[in-house]
């Protein structure tokens, strides 16, 4: 058996949870949830990132402790995912004890390997970035991303030596292309790691909001080389070789573009100095943009996931449910490129795809059957043209699904659901008698839903569960195993239909 080892980033606890930082989740998770239907062995973990100047600063402007900022808001990020359906395996906090522990023990053996010293630093800090800069990788002054002045520090330091590390993972990433998806950003990193890379300050000892440095505590981690540790706190560094050993090779990360150089050089030059050889794979996605910008808590204009999940009728907007919200934010912003969030689009999408296609073909043949085949569901036909196109979605599917690309996966899962709505309108069952024929019509169109349901689970759970009782299947859609389920004639028939309300009630503007 594979297994499949799936992350998001950690997320600051300065911010309250926005469709953005939702975004990476939901995509996670749908990586997650078509693995489990592969059969692999799957842990998916996300969680928030506490420590750090950013953190403690904003905790000292609301008047609370660090700590306290980050129970609340942690909370925040652990309701929302929970609002959102993910099927995370853990979620991890780094002011957890297990976390310092593992924290500590991969720094201890860089350290002991020779890989980091001790020395001055002076430069540029981006508290919103928490990371040094160049002048010319800034804008008159101002950090590219936050627009706010970099601030001067002078520090001692310690040190990781990065620069020893430059040639062996550009060896790496032009080796091995598919360890970063999309091609573009592969290209990105190869170009960071063709210039000339400079050792990193791994420690700050003007803060003390963060994981003590375990052979000098008068300093902590910068809260970047703390944070990218999570991945193997989760899986049981230092902790449980076994499970370790068990997940670790395995690893994926799904990031935000902004957040690629720490992930893609620091993080696996990091792993390399504590003598972990196994590199994680890379899933890099751009912005979701309001209006052209990024969200942001100083802009005011980020949405919450709760506001399109329930509606808000101040903001105008309807309640999408669940599995609307998943859909939109998996089936339309390409993955890879930055793309802004429309709500118009998002409307058009939960009424073409799901109202219109998925949620009326399962009405409509629910209701057909029930009327022209008698109490009990009929079997398909083992030489339905639908066959050749169920076996077609599948394959697209799963190609589109391993290149990363929910978009085209999904795209290629509807339109079978498109092709068998045509089915219907080109053999007219409805004017049919009972009779074999009508039995055989009505059957390919089940096993024609019963296998999009299936391959659509990952992005809508709910609707699919509720569609794979309506059809008379016992037990769990997440239960099934690709690529057999997905094989044309399971579809046993004989079995009861559920008549139901409308899955997906069309939404108006
Ligand atoms: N704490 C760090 C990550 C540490 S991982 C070891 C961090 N946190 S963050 O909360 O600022 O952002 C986390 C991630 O949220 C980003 O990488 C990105 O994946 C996602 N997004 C935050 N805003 C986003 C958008 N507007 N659009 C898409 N994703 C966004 O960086």
């Amino acid at each position: 058996m594979s297994t499949y080892y799936i992350t998001t980033p950690i997320y600051y606890v300065n911010d309250a949870p926005h469709i953005g930082h939702a975004y990476t989740t939901v995509n996670a998770d749908a990586f997650a949830r078509w693995h489990r239907l592969l059969g692999d062995d799957t842990f998916m973990l996300t969680g928030t990132d506490e420590h750090g100047l950013k953190i403690q600063r904003s905790a000292e402007e609301q008047g609370v402790t660090p700590l306290e900022q980050a129970d609340t808001n942690s909370a925040r990020f652990q309701s929302t995912f929970q609002l959102l359906d993910i099927a995370n395996n853990d979620f991890i906090r780094t002011t957890e004890p297990r976390h310092h522990h593992a924290v500590q023990a991969l720094m201890q053996r860089a350290y002991d390997n020779g890989w980091i010293y001790s020395d001055t630093y002076e430069g540029l800090y981006c508290v919103g970035c928490e990371a040094y800069y160049t002048e010319d990788e800034l804008d008159d002054g101002n950090c590219k991303i936050h627009g706010r002045p970099a601030e001067q520090m002078v520090e001692e330091n310690y040190f990781f030596k990065l620069s020893a590390f430059a040639d062996q993972l550009l060896a790496h990433y032009e080796a091995n292309p598919e360890q970063i998806r999309p091609e573009g950003y592969r290209n990105e990193v190869l170009g960071l790691l063709r210039q000339e890379v400079r050792d990193i300050s791994i420690s700050r000892s003007s803060i003390d909001w963060g994981v003590p440095v375990p052979w000098d505590e008068d300093h902590v981690f910068y809260v970047w080389y703390d944070a990218l540790i999570n991945y193997a706190t989760a899986v049981g560094f230092a902790a449980d070789d076994d499970m370790f050993n068990r997940y670790w090779p395995s690893a994926h990360h799904v990031i935000g573009k902004d957040i690629i150089r720490f992930h893609c050089v620091f993080w696996p030059a990091m792993l390399l100095a504590a003598g972990i050889t196994d590199l994680p794979r890379f899933y890099v996605h751009g912005w979701l943009l309001i209006g052209g910008e990024k969200m942001s808590k100083s802009k005011l204009n980020s949405v919450s996931p709760r506001q399109l999940v329930e509606g808000d009728e101040e903001a105008g907007y309807s309640a999408f449910g669940v599995d609307g919200y998943r859909y939109h934010f998996l089936r339309d912003p390409a993955f890879g490129p930055d793309s802004d969030f429309s709500y118009e689009q998002m409307l058009i999408r939960y009424n073409s795809d799901l109202a219109n296609q998925y949620g009326n073909l399962v009405q409509r043949v629910i209701t057909v059957t029930a009327k022209k085949c008698g109490e009990l569901a009929p079997a398909p036909s083992p030489d339905s043209p639908l066959a050749v196109q169920a076996e077609t979605a599948y394959r697209e599917t799963a190609e589109a699904w391993d290149r990363a690309q929910p978009p085209i996966a999904l795209d290629a899962t509807w339109r079978l659901i498109r092709e068998t709505n045509e089915y219907l309108a080109a053999n007219e069952p409805w004017k049919m008698d009972a009779g074999p024929e009508v039995d055989r019509v009505m059957g390919d169109a089940l096993e024609a839903i019963r296998i999009v349901t299936i391959l659509a689970s990952p992005a809508i759970p709910n609707a699919t569960q509720e569609t794979w009782e309506r059809i008379g299947m016992d037990g769990q859609v997440t239960d099934q195993r690709l690529p057999d389920a997905a094989t044309w004639g399971g579809y046993p028939g004989g079995v009861a239909l559920v008549p139901g309300d409308p899955l997906f009630p069309r939404l108006k503007g």
